[in-house]
């Protein structure tokens, strides 16, 4: 235990906290697999997962991140089981409620991106309470993508861009009309699990963010591991296609 306390440390300082990313995105992937390895139901994986969402938020909020964007459900992940989705959704309703308090005083704004209509509306009720409850904290934006495609995002500003123009748009427009259109673009792409894949996740904002596939299964996704992806960020040269 006290290696694993020195080893946590020497990671942290090892950080520089003058480089670090802004935005962070995530791909939580893995929580099925954990369960499975232990012989435990699928919803037992996504239970240790919150635990991780936790962790890994409140590490963000300490080293001084802006925004921390966590795929927490897919436009495709209504395809599981009725019972998957709906310990999924209760598990989400269920962290809201219990995350409020230590949002505000930890000074977190709370968003989202992604169609959340069609969640049950005891989510969405929550969701939007929360996001108004801490709409005015200035520290760490938490954003959860929640029935969330890339593809999704792009063909819903590309519906709204023809409502109000039909002439030519850039680039920044196109940006403005989509779910991020206040959040800079991700710095970082983490995946975990070890498959090498996007998934419809952030399509066009992804453009210049640095990749990390890490085999690690989000259960077990710790502090460690995270500093571990940022120090390899920093180790990387990011030349946005210029020299
Ligand atoms: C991927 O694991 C994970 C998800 C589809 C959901 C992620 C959700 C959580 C971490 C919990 C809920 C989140 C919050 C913020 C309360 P998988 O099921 O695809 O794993 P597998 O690929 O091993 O089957």
């Amino acid at each position: 235990l006290k290696n694993d306390i020195m080893d946590k440390e020497n990671l942290l300082n090892k950080i520089d906290k003058r480089k670090l990313p802004v935005h962070i995105a995530i791909i939580m992937d893995g929580n099925g697999r954990w369960a499975k390895k232990r012989h435990l139901p699928r919803t037992f994986g996504h239970k240790k997962g919150v635990e991780r969402v936790d962790e890994i938020v409140e590490t963000a909020g300490d080293i001084g991140l802006k925004y921390l964007t966590l795929y927490a459900f897919s436009t495709e992940n209504w395809q599981r089981s009725k019972t998957e989705v709906a310990v999924l959704m209760k598990l989400l309703h269920h962290y809201l409620v219990k995350e409020l308090p230590r949002m505000q005083k930890n000074n977190i704004r709370f968003n989202t991106i992604g169609d959340i209509k069609k969640l049950p509306d005891f989510v969405y009720d929550k969701l939007v309470e929360v996001k108004e409850l801490t709409g005015n904290n200035s520290g760490l934006t938490l954003i959860l993508a929640l029935n969330y495609g890339g593809r999704d995002d792009i063909v819903n500003a590309i519906n709204s861009i023809i409502k109000n123009k039909l002439n030519k748009v850039t680039e920044t427009e196109v940006s403005n009309y989509l779910y991020t259109s206040a959040i800079p673009d991700p710095d970082l792409l983490i995946r975990t699990s070890g498959e090498q894949r996007i998934s419809n996740f952030l399509l066009w904002q992804l453009s210049y963010s640095e990749l990390y596939f890490t085999p690690v299964l989000w259960p077990e996704f710790d502090k460690t591991e995270f500093y571990k992806a940022i120090l390899e960020f920093q180790n990387r040269e990011r030349r946005f296609g210029g020299l």
